[in-house]
């Protein structure tokens, strides 16, 4: 193997491809015929969505699963069941996709940005502790990446204060935290299928409970607000159409058959890599708690701190891509400097909250730092792979570290 780096003309460490997402076979292609053939399309008309919401949520720990349209939408719903109400104060990272935060404003409600840990990228429990205040109704966690969020300390300072623990989940499908299903940790799971996720039917959620309560609130607000007692044009809280295809359960159930075997690989391979890569001086893959029982893999993240390694990310990430290794810088931004929320352009919602607002005003620096110079993600396919796939992605990081001085311009 040459020791010039490919970005420099040298050999690339790695040429083959990473297995691909996402993988299905001939129990999907059955599956989609049967119901095509069925004529029973609609979440109402065939078995697919109820058998896929009874597995999911048993899976997951749960009494009930509420299949939806998609992962943006079940957080939404799981907040309008919760009691949230207009100007509530709801407690999301800012280190997220923007769902967890725009799901808040689209409920009426105002999202309050804390911070996350350095070491674990999840909120950091003292920073929701601080960011509490009378208005605080709910905390939205999310377990990033796949590894649990530290539940135990957020559900003792949720039931201190009485609020609502909507887990956000979609990353999470099969993890676990001290052996206990992601989804099932708080009061309320939210989980998304959309195409990259660990479980997929292109698009899709769902909400977990064990909480009956909510979990009529949540179908019946999925379902236009009817009621189980009720006729078909009787309607009771606002709500809307939001129930998940049959065609899409159809996928989802055979997807759901490989979760169990495809969540240990990943878990597998994501904790050898991250064993062979933090030797190197300024590279910490996120760290795992002991309650950290699975890692569902949905990125494998890493801090680089390119001081102490020696380039700075941006010409990493170019010579890690050269070796033969897809990997990304994430998010550019944590999630309040979004244009959405340094504007406030709320459109309908929070219309006197908003005057109180400023987002510009938030401090996260761990989430800041993460985002401009240090975090680096691999995504969850690359761990579907083998041992020697992880040999390549740790013999490549190793290279380019040989070859840092090549990359400080
Ligand atoms: C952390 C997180 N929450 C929520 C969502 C929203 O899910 P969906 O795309 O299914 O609406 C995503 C999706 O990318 C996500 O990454």
């Amino acid at each position: 193997m040459s020791q010039t780096l490919a970005l420099l003309g040298g050999t690339p460490v790695r040429t083959k491809p990473f297995t691909s997402w996402p993988i299905f076979g001939k129990s999907e292609e059955k599956s989609l015929l049967r119901t095509l053939r069925s004529g029973k399309w609609g979440r109402l008309d065939g078995p697919e969505t109820a058998k896929f919401e009874k597995r999911f949520a048993a899976m997951h720990g749960c009494k009930h699963g509420i299949a939806m349209v998609n992962g943006t939408v079940s957080l939404r719903i799981a907040l309008m069941a919760g009691g949230i109400r207009a100007g509530d104060e709801v407690i999301v990272p800012p280190y997220t996709f923007f769902s967890t935060a725009s799901a808040v404003v689209e409920a009426n409600a105002v999202p309050v940005f804390a911070d996350i840990d350095l070491d674990t990228f999840n909120l950091d429990p003292k920073a929701v502790e601080a960011a509490i205040t009378p208005r605080t109704r709910a905390i939205i966690p999310v377990h990033f990446a796949g590894q649990p969020a530290d539940m135990r300390a957020i559900m003792a300072l949720a039931r201190k204060r009485k609020l609502l623990v909507i887990e956000d989940a979609a990353h999470a499908h099969a993890a676990s935290s001290r052996n206990r299903p992601a989804g099932s940790l708080g009061d309320v799971g939210s989980f998304s299928f959309q195409s990259s996720k660990n479980l997929t039917s292109g698009e899709g959620g769902i909400i977990t409970t064990n909480d009956d309560e909510l979990a009529a609130s949540c179908r019946s607000i999925h379902n236009c607000g009817r009621i189980p007692t009720g006729i078909w044009y009787e309607h009771h809280v606002i709500s809307g159409n939001y129930r998940l295809g049959e065609f899409q359960s159809a996928v989802l159930n055979c997807q759901l058959d490989r979760l169990e075997s495809q969540t240990s690989t990943r878990d597998r391979n994501g904790q050898y890599l991250a064993k062979r890569i933090s030797v190197l001086p300024g590279i910490y893959p996120q760290k795992r708690p002991s309650d950290c029982t699975r890692h569902s893999y949905h990125l494998f993240m890493l801090r680089l701190d390119g001081r102490e390694f020696g380039a700075p990310r941006a010409g990493v990430l170019k010579a890690l891509q050269a070796e033969g290794i897809p990997c990304s810088a994430g998010y550019g931004w944590s999630l309040h400097q979004q244009p959405m929320f340094r504007n406030k352009a709320f459109g309908p919602y929070l219309p006197n909250a908003s005057k109180r607002l400023n987002y510009r005003k938030v401090n996260c620096p761990n989430s800041d730092l993460v985002c401009r110079e240090q975090c680096v993600w691999l995504e969850q396919s690359i761990f579907l792979g083998t041992r020697a796939d992880m040999d390549d992605i740790a013999n490549a990081f190793e290279k380019v570290y040989e070859n840092r001085d090549e990359l400080k311009a």
